[in-house]
């Protein structure tokens, strides 16, 4: 089970050193949560920032970018330019994303198609084989620290369904990713669901421990 810290409840002030504390646990998958203010109700940070965590963090560490934005097709070159390895980017906010996938990967990043809580799964089975990752939103996008949506467990139960019976037949393989209210109380079920990347940000960044208490305690619940 991949563990990608979400830095949207990370010390935005000081966005490096919280990257640092996740790397230093072992985690090194980051999840780079960019909102534009306008596809959902917050703004974060985008290219010029994350050129500048790339340059602090040095090449290792993944950079996934969940690009919660409009118009991610005239955006999402200057995200691989600025470092990011990962684009996911929403199938709810993209007109053309068959094209746009084919873009972002003929561009040279790995790429993901996400899913909001009310968008049913067929329109992921519908590029399945085009992606490296599907991303199951288990909040409403926009904030960190809100409770995960549970009924997304049949979207995600068939998702898997749909990827085993892919790669059954000479297909690439696709990680799930869940993205939302993920915590040690309840990363088991999602494992046992066929989930294979967690992002994890209130859960690791909070007040209440560092990360590697809190990760410890994820690591815990999943043994
Ligand atoms: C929400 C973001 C999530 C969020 C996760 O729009 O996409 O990545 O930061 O934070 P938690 O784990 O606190 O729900
Ligand atoms: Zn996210």
């Amino acid at each position: 089970m991949i563990i990608a810290p979400s830095v949207l409840t990370a010390n935005l002030a000081d966005l490096a050193t919280d990257c640092r504390e996740a790397l230093d646990a072992g985690l090194d998958w980051l999840h780079l949560d960019v909102m534009d203010g306008n596809f959902v109700p917050n703004l974060t940070f985008g290219p010029p920032v994350i050129r500048r965590l790339r340059e602090a963090l040095g090449p290792d560490a993944v950079f996934d970018a969940h690009l919660m934005v409009e118009n991610a097709e005239a955006s999402f070159q200057d995200y691989i330019n600025a470092g990011c390895n990962h684009i996911s980017v929403h199938v709810e906010a993209v007109k053309h994303l068959h094209r746009l996938l084919s873009a972002i990967r003929e561009a040279g990043a790995t790429v993901g198609v996400v899913l909001n809580p009310a968008t049913p799964v067929e329109a992921a089975l519908e590029v399945l084989s085009e992606v490296d990752l599907v991303l199951i939103m288990s909040v409403n996008p926009g904030f960190g620290g809100q409770s995960f949506i549970p009924n997304v467990e049949a979207k995600i139960r068939r998702l898997a369904q749909a990827i085993a019976d892919q790669v059954a037949g000479g297909g690439r393989t696709v990680q799930i990713q869940v993205d939302g209210g993920v915590k040690a109380h309840n990363i088991a079920m999602l494992r046992d669901w066929g989930v294979s990347n967690c992002v994890v940000g209130s859960g690791l960044f909070n007040d209440r421990a560092d990360v590697a208490t809190n990760l410890a305690e994820i690591h815990a619940a999943l043994h």
